[in-house]
């Protein structure tokens, strides 16, 4: 029975909630395994829309099992205040599981995370200021805070006291802000730990018993391939790893049982934040793409920025990840275009390249090659399968598949869960 991992292949915001959302009637567990509530996504059901951050898409399928995993950092407030918001809106959340192991966001580190990016000016990252980057920077240098401390609260504040030890340094000395007090944080991480508690368990024992006995499995992604701290636009990313296999260390699930790996790849390219991005658009093109596809951030509000579909990013995405299938969402924001461009290399410098440059300088100077398709002017939002699609958009799809080289197994048509085209079945059948 099939373990699935599900990829963001741009830098984030493909749609990953709603292909989550859409497969939830198929599997059994669904996992968060990185990131936290810098993550944003958002899932229409019928009339009903939910904006879900640290919580698994997975969560408003009922009889699904959602889990966070051991690679999530949690902001044990937000998880409250969503898992309180969820209930208030009839979605049963008593089946969530929490690893013990998962790191927990204290205060000051979004503090910290907020001050730094304003301490760093021009230079600054465009982080969702949620703590995320030094939550994860005390995970590596081992003075990070796990869930399981919170049931010792003698361990809890060595921890708290060791760790503000520098933190206040810091924010005193380089930030001119106020110190923390251990009693403060202490407070804070305790508030909702007893409420918690029945959720905190060993889930990568939980998720292998799982598949030993035939569920389901599917990994949810936060964020995306190019905001992974390894393989990503480095330093423009986030402080996990987005890529597939984040999935293993991130949950505990050895790399032998995954069978599928899903890359969400939006029809056109967006990101939040700083960073390169070739195939940006600063013209009436990229505010179409903006106005018409609704790109603004979910966790944010941000505008997002708008450029064409990179296959350069996508034929990375494909190696990085060792796509299987792809989804290929909001098709149709590109409606009404006389032409569709598709970025197919970089030229830099006078040099073609196909792949994605190894120096991120060739990146910054990149121009993109693009290769102008014919545009469809029908409304596809109510088409169902692939042969009611305008033929030009057929040739879209069947292009953007031979340039990644991946079957593009479905095509989101518009928000909802049954805007959706299946082409071939997701779970390998
Ligand atoms: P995620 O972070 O990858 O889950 O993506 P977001 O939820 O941040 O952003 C994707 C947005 O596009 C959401 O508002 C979705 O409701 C919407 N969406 C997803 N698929 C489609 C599609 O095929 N067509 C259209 N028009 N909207 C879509
Ligand atoms: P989903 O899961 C888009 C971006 C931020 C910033 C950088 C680092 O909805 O696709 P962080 O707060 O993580 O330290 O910020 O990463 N970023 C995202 N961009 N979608 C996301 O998540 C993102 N999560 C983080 O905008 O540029
Ligand atoms: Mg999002």
């Amino acid at each position: 029975m099939p373990a699935i991992v599900l990829v963001g292949t741009q830098w984030g915001d493909e749609g990953k909630g709603k292909a989550t959302d859409l497969l939830g009637g198929s599997v059994d567990y669904v996992v968060k395994f990185n990131g936290g509530n810098n993550a944003g996504h958002t899932v229409v059901i019928e009339d009903q829309t939910y904006a879900l951050h640290l919580l698994p898409s997975g969560i408003l399928t009922p009889g699904v099992i959602p889990v966070i995993g051991n690679g999530v950092v949690v902001d044990l407030g937000v998880l409250i205040e969503e898992l309180d918001a969820l209930e208030a809106r009839g979605v049963d959340t008593s089946h969530l599981r929490i690893s013990a192991n998962a790191h927990v966001i204290p205060p000051y580190n979004r503090v910290l995370d907020k001050v730094t990016e304003r301490f760093l000016g021009q230079r600054r990252l465009g982080t969702t200021g949620r703590g995320i980057g030094p939550t994860y920077a005390d995970k590596m240098s081992r003075v990070g805070i796990r869930v399981q401390d919170l049931y010792d609260q003698s361990i809890l504040r060595q921890k708290i006291e060791a760790s503000l030890q520098v933190k206040n340094q810091v924010l005193l000395k380089i930030y001119n802000r106020r110190a923390v007090e251990v009693d403060e944080v202490l407070a804070e991480l305790l508030l909702h730990a007893e409420r918690i508690r029945p959720m905190v368990t060993d889930t990568g024992l939980c998720l292998n018993q799982a598949l030993d006995a035939g569920k389901t499995v599917l990994f949810e992604a936060g964020q995306a391939t190019l905001l992974d701290v390894d393989h990503g636009t480095y330093p423009f990313v986030t402080s996990s790893n987005a890529t597939s296999g984040g999935a293993c260390t991130g949950s505990g699930v050895a790399p032998t049982r995954i069978d599928r790996v899903i890359g969400i790849l939006k029809a056109y390219s967006t990101r939040v934040g700083e960073g390169l991005f070739p195939t940006e658009l600063h013209d009436d093109s990229g505010e179409f793409l903006r106005k018409t596809g609704a790109e603004y951030g979910t966790t944010t509000g941000r505008p997002r920025r708008c450029g064409w579909l990179d296959t350069v990013v996508g034929r990375y995405a494909r190696r990085v990840n060792g796509l299987t299938d792809v989804v290929l969402t909001k098709l149709d924001v590109l409606t009404g275009l006389e032409t569709v461009p598709i970025c197919v290399a970089y030229d830099v410098q006078g040099t073609k390249h196909e792949e994605m440059p190894v120096n991120q300088s060739d990146v910054h100077h990149a121009k993109p090659i693009y290769e102008e398709l014919p545009g469809w002017r029908e409304d596809i939002s109510a088409c169902r399968s692939f042969e009611e699609l305008p033929a030009n958009a057929q040739a879209y799809v069947l292009r953007v598949e031979e340039l990644i080289g991946t079957r593009i197994s479905a095509i989101g048509v518009g928000p909802g869960r049954t805007e959706t085209i299946q082409r071939f079945g997701l779970l390998g059948d």
